[in-house]
């Protein structure tokens, strides 16, 4: 069993997308043993995109991450970091498979609905930044 961590971003909690979301994670056999609705300061949001800093589109995407709450979550699962990527679809939703939550619901490369970790070593980092253990239900 794994954890991986992800993020349903400010584009989605807008449109009022948590719900429709959650349930393509629920059906793809994921748990969700950890959520929280939260607003990212600006600091927090270089923090957790640190790795893209030298991108030209940090600048951007660091406004699109704090302009409007977010959704953290924790989802546990078979392969979850895995399962989740596949679940999100390709990072431009223009690219992403039919059924996906990109293909579905994400705007732009930019305003892509949600994130999801790529590595256990980058779930594990990701989850300890939001949350504590005793935060994590399995
Ligand atoms: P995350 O799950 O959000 O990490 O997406 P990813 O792993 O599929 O993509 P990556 O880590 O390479 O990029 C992180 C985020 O930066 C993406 O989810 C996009 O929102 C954003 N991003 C990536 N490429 C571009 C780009 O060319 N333009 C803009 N505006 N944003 C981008
Ligand atoms: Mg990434």
């Amino acid at each position: 069993i794994e954890r991986t961590f992800s993020i349903l971003k400010p584009d989605a909690t807008r449109r009022n997308l948590t719900g429709a979301v959650n349930a393509l994670i629920e059906a793809a056999g994921l748990r969700i043993v950890a959520q929280k609705r939260v607003l990212l300061s600006r600091a927090q949001a270089e923090t957790f995109y640190a790795v893209h800093k030298a991108r030209p589109f940090f600048g951007e995407l660091v406004e699109s991450m704090i302009a409007g709450p977010i959704v953290v979550q924790v989802l546990e699962g078979e392969d979850a970091i895995k399962k989740y990527r596949e679940v999100l679809g390709a990072t431009d939703p223009s690219k992403a498979a039919e059924g996906t939550v990109r293909k579905q619901f994400a705007l732009s490369v930019g305003e892509n609905s949600a994130h999801g970790s790529d590595s256990p070593e980058n779930a594990a980092i990701e989850i300890a930044q939001f949350f504590s253990g005793n935060e994590i239900v399995g």
